[in-house]
């Protein structure tokens, strides 16, 4: 994707801060759900991707989302995100209802998400993505200009928390898959996000990035921030999941805690062998 930045007026820098000291939503009674999808379906013309899909999840909670090709897991996750409209349905974020037109506003809410084919700019550089929408400023005489200083120097130490080797000044275009996924995952670091979510972050990566990627998700979880992980991978979703929820041709045919159930039984409800109860 080629994309033209321009700075913003907003002033971001406190976002640099709240990578670490950020301020864990409060829950009350401890049962309040931060995401709650009612009945939600979504055609394309004939194609019905979504049926009446129902679920929760609570703040900390980390859910994992298995299916076949083509099963609605990236509609899912797109919808949330406020990249496509329901047809039918409701969602309601920290209880309150919500109907995201653009997903800034979907990240507004706190939903900040990793696309399946990450969505980043190949021609500008790893730290120019990392910023992007919320890019460091400073003045110049009566201007704002881009602080590109400050922004290498934030994504340097967002990388090196990722344990990655991405350098900040290197463009896009040229890294390995590895490398594109640290961006896409520094850029939620930066948000003050309660719901993480993540569409197949281990598909194209090394061993050894797919274990800091776990790590993430278990850092993400210990801040109190809830993620849904779209993943294929059975040990990764089974590592750090708390809750497997199944997606067969657009409905949901099962949703249990990780510890009563088995890989077994998950592959079975991805293909259909065993029927949903
Ligand atoms: N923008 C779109 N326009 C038309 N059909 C779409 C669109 N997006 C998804 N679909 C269709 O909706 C269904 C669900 O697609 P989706 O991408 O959600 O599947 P998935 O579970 O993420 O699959 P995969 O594991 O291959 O990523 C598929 O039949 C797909 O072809
Ligand atoms: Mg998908």
């Amino acid at each position: 994707m080629y994309c033209l930045i321009k700075p913003t007026n907003k002033s971001v820098r406190r976002l640099i801060g709240e990578t670490s000291g950020r301020t864990v939503p409060e829950r009350t009674g401890g049962e309040m759900s931060v995401l709650t999808l009612e009945g939600v379906s979504k055609h394309f013309g004939a194609i019905q991707a979504l049926e009446e899909v129902s679920l929760t999840l609570g703040a900390g909670e980390v859910l994992g989302v298995m299916g076949d090709n083509g099963a609605g897991k990236s509609t899912l996750v797109k919808i949330i995100a406020g990249n496509y409209r329901p047809s039918e349905g409701r969602i309601f974020i920290a209880g309150e209802q919500k109907a995201f037109h653009r997903p800034i506003e979907a990240r507004q809410s706190g939903i900040e998400i990793v696309y399946q084919d990450l969505a980043l700019c190949d021609n500008l550089t790893a730290a120019t993505n990392v910023f992007l929408g919320r890019e460091l400023t400073r003045s110049f005489g009566p201007f704002r200009i881009m602080d590109y200083a400050a922004m290498n120097a934030a994504a340097t130490k967002l990388f090196r928390e990722l344990k990655s080797e991405t350098r900040p000044r290197d463009l896009v275009r040229d890294m390995s898959g590895g490398q594109r996924q640290a961006v896409a995952i520094a850029r939620t670091r930066l948000a003050s996000a309660r719901i993480v979510l993540m569409d197949e972050p281990t598909a194209a990566i090394s061993v050894r990035q797919v274990a800091e990627v776990l790590n993430l998700i278990r850092e993400l979880k210990r801040q109190q921030i809830a993620v849904i992980l779209i993943s294929h991978r059975m040990p990764d979703v089974f590592a750090v999941a708390d809750r497997i929820t199944v997606l067969r041709r657009g409905r949901k045919v099962a949703d249990k805690p990780t510890s009563e159930t088995t890989p077994e039984e998950i592959t079975g409800l991805i293909t259909g062998a065993i029927q949903a109860a």
